[in-house]
């Protein structure tokens, strides 16, 4: 059996450096080793409209911001598939079967549901199709025999409902779906990268975020509003690295050859921190390089970002052709399930001989 990705992200907003850290560059990585059989890429609009019914043109718009953020990272079309959730209908047959295989206290109890509800004031009146959105989100991974799915810890919660629901409809109705494995950033860093502000999560309503597609005074001005240690007053005084959001980022983004570049003071990322600790380094300092380490990693997506807006209708085909070939294996997937679920009526000769039979 093949090795093969399945892994999205809601169209409801441009994606920003948290996205990219926590799980775009890896993307990328994978793509580009070569050991995966098939990627697929979704943008998942079905699911950003079960918090977003009244918003369609939200989400209409956001489809493209996100196709240029997926290409402009270097997504390649030649090598993965991209293609957008809504144009795939098996995807809503398969999550209406597997509906039948979870309980509504099981949904209840999904951290991420529950978090979301919270956050969305969703206390007393919550969507169905919301309330659902982790069964849909396993027929997504499961539609394409996803062996292995990157995201972010926020998702855990939904890969370990995928996993019951490949059990459960395995064991009712035999080996059909295959379980998928989560794949973690590797970096901590990288795992929830904080909002410029130090505020726990990046999020467009916070208005702490710095986007892929950023022009470069913007992202100097954020880099030197960021958050850092407020004890941290004179350039003498000690600092702590713990909540430091400049720190943070280097965590994230610094590469080894940026202290040559920018920093030949400093060997490595261990010496600057050693510094900053014992006192003497002062932030802005220590902004100005990050501030050079951003641009530096930022600038290419840029450019490769404004080719690809030069050639609108050239992406749209992109998901066009990325969503007709999603259709095609999604279709076998569900016709295995169905067959699995006996529900295949026309197609089994023997069903209908047994019933002639029968009716003897
Ligand atoms: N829930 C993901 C997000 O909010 C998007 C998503 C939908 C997804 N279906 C998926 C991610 C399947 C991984 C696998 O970004």
């Amino acid at each position: 059996m093949g090795k093969i990705i399945l892994t999205g992200d809601r169209p409801t907003g441009k994606l920003h450096v948290g996205h990219y850290v926590g799980s775009l560059r890896r993307r990328v990585e994978l793509q580009n080793t070569g050991d995966f059989d098939e990627i697929y890429i979704m943008i998942a609009d079905a699911q950003a409209l079960t918090d977003n019914a009244d918003n369609p043109e939200k989400v209409r718009q956001n489809i493209i911001e996100v196709a240029l953020d997926y290409l402009s990272c270097g997504l390649d079309p030649e090598k993965s598939t991209l293609f957008i959730q809504s144009q795939v209908p098996q995807l809503c047959e398969l999550s209406f079967y597997y509906m039948n295989l979870v309980t509504v206290s099981r949904l209840q109890r999904n951290p991420t549901v529950k978090s979301e509800i919270q956050m969305r004031n969703f206390e007393a009146s919550i969507p169905v199709g919301f309330f659902t959105y982790p069964i849909s989100q396993a027929a997504d991974i499961t539609a394409f025999k996803a062996t292995t799915v990157p995201v972010g810890d926020d998702q855990l919660p939904m890969l370990e409902q995928t996993k019951e629901i490949v059990r459960k409809f395995n064991s009712v109705y035999g080996e059909t779906l295959v379980e998928p494995e989560v794949l973690l950033p590797d970096n901590k860093a990288c795992l929830r990268l904080p909002g410029i502000d130090g505020k726990a999560k990046m999020s467009k309503s916070l208005g702490n975020c710095i986007y892929l597609s950023e022009e470069p005074e913007e992202i100097k001005k954020k880099v030197f509003s960021m958050f850092t240690d407020p004890t941290h007053i004179r350039i003498e005084d000690p600092g702590k690295l713990e909540g430091n959001t400049v720190f943070t980022y280097l965590d994230a983004f610094c590469r080894p050859e940026y202290f040559a570049e920018f920093l030949p003071e400093y060997a490595n990322l261990d010496e600057l921190k050693a510094h900053y600790q014992r006192g003497g380094l002062g932030d802005m300092k220590v902004k100005r390089f990050l501030n050079n380490v951003l641009q530096a990693e930022l600038e290419p997506i840029r450019k490769r970002r404004e080719e690809y807006q030069k050639d609108i209708p050239y992406v749209y085909e992109i998901l066009r052709k990325g969503s007709e070939k999603a259709e095609r294996v999604a279709a076998q997937t569900l016709k295995d399930v169905k067959t699995a679920m006996k529900i295949n009526y026309f197609e089994d000769e023997e069903l209908i001989q047994s019933q002639v039979e029968r009716f003897k």
